[in-house]
């Protein structure tokens, strides 16, 4: 079978888990330290605050910039329900808007329809690998007096204009293990910001400046420096594996027959990771069941927009339409992309792909 994600571990993993174990230092410690610079200057940011997963620096970067209860925060429907739920967990309120049907990111021109006196902050996601229409977002967030927080999970080392995912505003990063690069679990947040870092590692460190001296509220969201010991030696392939994640979409799009195939804007660096193509006419579920018979893992991201999950209907009594993304969520297909792909994987998945009867 082959799988839509595989993690790759090597000899230099285990030797920095190892050497973390017999240091006796396992939870926060010298490794975490690196594992930020390092990340910090993969960005090409000031500082970098590790976190124990996407969601916690999501929280964390909201709780920073002092969004709270009353708050509106613009994110898109079309992503994975920690986006949205992190700014349920501050008090504030999601407010979705649209995605663009080629990109599958926010549309950026449908966003200052949604600005309301609420509003602090616009949260781009940087879906599949692909950044948003980030240059149209910073200069709608200053026209407004808004934040930017980038949801950059999926997107460890993706550009726009050359200019990292992360480094346009204050970024998240997840490390679970499908990401780009992983530490088994963990997060990091990227900033600029002198004070918005400050305030990330207190609020991380239960709100403590000073040990056992509290000055506000805050968590254990720290990071282990076992799971620092994996993300730092992950980083050090990062380009070699988004080179060939990069490398087995080109193969996929030049190969691939009557599916539509992702699109990468001018001055983007696409990541892939996902490589993900849409499949029409109520297909889609079929498409799975004939990849599956081939030997083919698939995977749907997502197939409920967040605005039609239960939880966001039925308790928060969310009732607005989304055409696009749902329109998406009944098409989209995730193909196998990652790194460990060989030539023959890559042939087996567009024969197979090529062999749906509906789409030849
Ligand atoms: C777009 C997006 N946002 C947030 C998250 C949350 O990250 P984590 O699973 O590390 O909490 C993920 C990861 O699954 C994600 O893909």
């Amino acid at each position: 079978m082959i799988h839509i994600a595989k993690p790759q571990m090597g000899p230099e993993e285990k030797q920095a888990v190892l050497e973390v174990l017999d240091s006796g230092m396992l939870a926060q410690g010298p490794r975490v330290k690196a594992f930020e610079e390092a990340f910090a200057s993969m960005c090409g940011v000031k500082h970098a605050i590790a976190t124990t997963s996407g969601t916690t620096a999501l929280h964390l970067a909201m709780l920073a910039h002092g969004i709270g209860a009353g708050d509106e925060v613009i994110t898109s429907p079309f992503t994975f329900i920690s986006s949205a739920n992190s700014v349920l967990f501050t008090g504030a309120s999601p407010v979705f808007v649209d995605i663009d049907p080629m990109t599958f990111n926010l549309d950026s021109a449908q966003i200052e329809a949604a600005i309301t006196p609420r509003t602090r902050a616009i949260l781009p996601v940087h879906l599949y690998g692909l950044m948003a229409d980030i240059g149209a977002i910073m200069k709608i967030a200053e026209r407004h007096g808004l934040l930017v927080i980038e949801d950059a999970c999926q997107a460890h080392g993706a550009e726009y204009l050359g200019k990292r995912a992360g480094s346009f505003s204050t970024g998240t990063f997840s490390f679970y293990p499908t990401k780009n690069i992983t530490s088994a679990e963990g997060g990091m947040i990227t900033t600029d910001d002198d004070t918005i870092a400050e305030s990330c590692r207190t609020i991380r460190q239960h709100g403590m400046r000073r040990r056992y001296y509290q000055d506000e509220l805050g968590f254990n969201f720290r990071m282990t420096d076992v799971h620092a010991a994996i993300g730092l030696a992950q980083l050090g392939k990062l380009e070699r594996f988004n080179t060939t994640r990069i490398a087995n979409a080109a193969f996929y799009t030049e190969h691939l027959r009557g599916v539509a195939t992702p699109t990468v804007p001018n001055g983007y660096r696409h990541v892939f990771h996902q490589y993900t193509v849409r499949v029409a006419g109520g297909r889609r579920d079929a498409f799975v069941e004939h990849m599956k018979a081939r030997g083919v893992g698939c995977a749907t991201y997502y197939p409920v927009p967040i605005h039609k999950q239960t939880y966001y209907v039925n308790e928060l009594g969310y009732d607005v339409s989304m055409p696009v993304a749902e329109q998406a969520a009944l098409e989209v297909v995730s193909l196998p992309v990652h790194p460990a792909l060989s030539e023959d994987d890559l042939r087996t998945v567009v024969e197979a792909a090529n062999s749906f009867p509906e789409v030849a």
